[in-house]
C-alpha cells in the first residue's frame, strides 16, 4: 500500500490543513509560550513548585484586575464564576435587578430565576446599550429593594460597551451590590475594579487572557465578603471561604486544572510585560481598524455608536446580496479565517469579529481584505 494512503497521524492531522486563524469571540488563538506552557510535565497540585505558579498569578490577577482584593481562580468557565457570586452573596428570594442587552446579559436574569432570586430586568433591543437613566429609575421607584444590581460590561452577543462607571456608583449610591460580567471585557478594555467600586466582576480564561477555555476569575470586594457573611445559600465547591484560605496560603481548595494555570502563568507575564495600557491600546486600535474597515466596504455596523462599540468583538450586518453562512464559508473555506454568525434573533443577521487577546493589526488588516475578496461578486 503507498504511504500516502495510510492513516495520518494524529500530531500531522492537527497542523495539515493549518489550523483556521480563530477571529470569534473567545476562544481566541494562543500565543505559541502559552502552549508550550500547557505541553510540561505533571506537576503536583499541593508541590512547591505549583505554589511558586500560584504565588505569580494571584497577584498578577489582581494587577489585570485593578484590585487589591482577592481574585478567585475556578476551574470552570465564566459561568461559573457569576453563579459563584449569587450564591455566595445572596439568599433566596432576595431581589435582583439584572441589565439586560443581548444574550449573555439575559443568562444572569435566567441564573438569578432558577436560583430563586425575585429577578427585575430592564431590557434594551439588541445592539443598544443598558442606560444609566432606566437603571437611576428602576432604583428610585423601589428603595431599598435591590440586594444585587447585574451589569453586563461588554455584550458579545451584540458588541454593546455599557458605559459602567456610572452605573457602578449608582449601584453603590443606592446600597446593593453590583455583579459585573466582564467576561469579554476584562483585558481588553480599561476597567479598574477598585476605582470604579464594583463588588463582584468575573471573566474567563479564553477571552482576553489568551489562553484556552478551562479557568474564570471573581473579584470579590468587601462589601461582597460581607454579603457572603450573611449568605445561608447552601453550596460547597464554589464557597468563597474555602478559596479565600487557599489563596492566603497560595494554595487551591480542591484539584486545579494545573496546566490552565501554568499557562494562566505565561499569559498574565506576557500581558503584564506588554503593559495594560498598551493592552487595552492594541484593542481600541483592533476595534476601530475593523469598524472603519468594514464600514468602507459599505457595510452596516450593528452599534452604530463608537462609545458603545466592543473593544472585543464587533457585529457587522450582513449585506443584502450574501447571507451570513456564505460570508462565514467564505472566509473559512477560502481564507483560513473563522469568524462568529449571531445568536438567537441575530443569528443569520450579523458575522462577529473577535479581535480580542491575541490579535494585531496584521489579523485586522487580514480578516478585512479576507472580507472583501469574499463579499466581490
Ligand atoms: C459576556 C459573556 N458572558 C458570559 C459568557 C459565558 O462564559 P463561559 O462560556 O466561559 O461560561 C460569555 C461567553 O462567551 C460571554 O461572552
Amino acid at each position: 500500500m503507498p504511504n500516502n494512503t495510510l492513516p495520518m497521524p494524529a500530531t500531522q492531522a492537527t497542523t495539515l490543513p493549518p489550523t483556521p486563524h480563530l477571529m470569534i469571540p473567545g476562544p481566541t488563538p494562543l500565543p505559541e509560550s502559552v502552549r508550550l506552557a500547557m505541553g510540561r510535565p505533571g506537576i503536583g497540585h499541593r508541590s512547591p513548585e505549583f505554589g511558586q505558579v500560584l504565588e505569580r498569578v494571584y497577584p498578577a490577577l489582581q494587577t489585570v484586575f485593578g484590585t487589591t482584593q482577592p481574585v478567585f481562580v475556578f476551574t470552570a468557565s465564566g459561568t461559573a464564576a457569576m453563579e459563584a457570586a449569587m450564591v455566595n452573596t445572596l439568599n433566596r428570594g432576595d431581589a435582583v435587578l439584572v441589565l439586560v442587552c443581548g444574550v449573555f446579559s439575559g443568562r444572569w436574569a435566567t441564573m438569578a430565576t432558577k436560583l430563586g432570586m425575585a429577578v427585575d430586568t430592564i431590557t434594551v433591543p439588541p445592539g443598544e446599550a443598558n442606560t444609566l437613566t432606566s437603571l437611576q429609575h428602576a432604583l428610585a421607584n423601589k428603595p431599598n429593594h435591590y440586594k444585587a444590581v447585574v451589569l453586563t460590561h461588554s455584550e458579545t452577543s451584540t458588541g454593546v460597551l455599557n458605559d459602567i462607571e456610572p452605573m457602578l456608583a449608582a449601584i453603590s449610591g443606592y446600597g446593593a451590590l453590583s455583579m459585573v460580567d466582564a467576561v469579554t471585557s476584562m483585558g481588553a478594555t480599561p476597567f479598574p475594579v477598585d476605582t470604579w467600586g464594583a463588588d463582584l466582576v468575573m471573566s474567563g480564561s479564553q477571552k482576553g487572557f489568551m489562553m484556552p477555555p478551562g479557568l474564570s476569575f471573581l473579584s470579590v470586594s468587601q462589601n461582597a465578603w460581607a454579603a457572603y457573611e450573611r449568605c445561608d445559600y447552601p453550596g460547597l465547591y464554589f464557597d468563597f471561604g474555602a478559596y479565600k484560605k487557599a489563596q492566603d496560603a497560595f494554595s487551591t481548595p480542591y484539584t486545579p486544572a494545573t496546566h490552565l494555570y501554568m499557562a494562566l502563568d505565561e499569559a498574565l507575564q506576557i500581558m503584564l510585560t506588554e503593559g495594560m495600557p498598551n493592552v487595552w491600546a492594541r484593542h481600541r486600535g483592533l476595534r476601530n481598524t475593523i469598524r472603519q474597515g468594514a464600514t468602507q466596504l459599505g457595510l452596516e455596523l450593528l452599534v452604530s455608536d463608537d462609545h458603545h462599540a466592543s473593544d472585543a468583538v464587533t457585529s457587522i450586518k450582513a449585506p443584502t446580496h450574501m447571507d451570513v453562512p456564505t460570508i462565514r464559508a467564505g472566509l473559512k473555506n477560502t481564507h483560513g479565517i473563522v469568524v462568529a454568525n449571531g445568536q438567537k434573533e441575530l443569528k443569520d443577521t450579523i458575522i462577529r469579529i473577535g479581535h480580542l487577546g491575541y490579535q494585531t493589526q496584521r489579523e485586522a488588516t487580514m480578516v478585512l481584505s479576507a472580507l472583501q475578496q469574499v463579499l466581490t461578486p
